[in-house]
């Protein structure tokens, strides 16, 4: 009985799987706190309703951190306790564009750990992320409309840091 399957050109086991998921989890720890900062900080008329929208995100990424979790309890890891590092920022584009920059880097990952989860059989893992993909890019859209851009490209797997 092995755990370890190849997926295209990349070898995925549970282990890795566990590894990667928790590199989501310090990703949407990273998300509530950005967004927790910059929905108060962000000042000027014209980013009131951004600010509102930031709010919201803040508790959608609560959820998908309380998600994740879940499945690396599920698959018998140990959830992070540590964020990546949050931006901070002064001017408000600049928060945007660090919100920006973090949702298009969680979307890459997303669709890559949906089809690793669907290499494993783990399609229910797969289906919750799914629906976290779709509120991600939601926010991506916000961010972007916020920003006066188009939602950004991110189908190309290497990412710019
Ligand atoms: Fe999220
Ligand atoms: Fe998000």
């Amino acid at each position: 009985m092995s755990d370890t399957t190849t997926g295209g050109d990349k070898a995925i086991t549970r282990d890795r799987l566990i590894t990667l998921l928790n590199e989501d989890l310090a990703r949407e720890y990273q998300a509530i706190i950005a967004y927790v900062i910059y929905s108060q900080v962000l000042k000027g008329a014209e980013y009131m309703t951004i600010a509102k929208e930031l709010e919201k995100h803040a508790g959608e990424e609560l959820q998908h951190a309380i998600t994740i979790a879940k499945h690396i309890d599920y698959l018998g890891g140990m959830p992070t306790n540590t964020p990546l590092p949050v931006v901070q920022a002064g001017k408000a584009t600049a928060m945007l564009r660090a919100d920006l920059d973090n949702e298009n880097n969680t979307i890459r990952a997303y669709r890559e750990r949906v089809r690793q989860c669907e290499t494993l059989g783990e399609y229910a893992i797969a289906e919750d992320i799914r629906e976290i993909l779709r509120q991600e890019q939601e926010h991506q859209t916000d961010l972007a409309t916020a920003l006066g851009e188009d939602p950004p490209d991110v189908s190309r797997a290497a990412k710019k840091k």
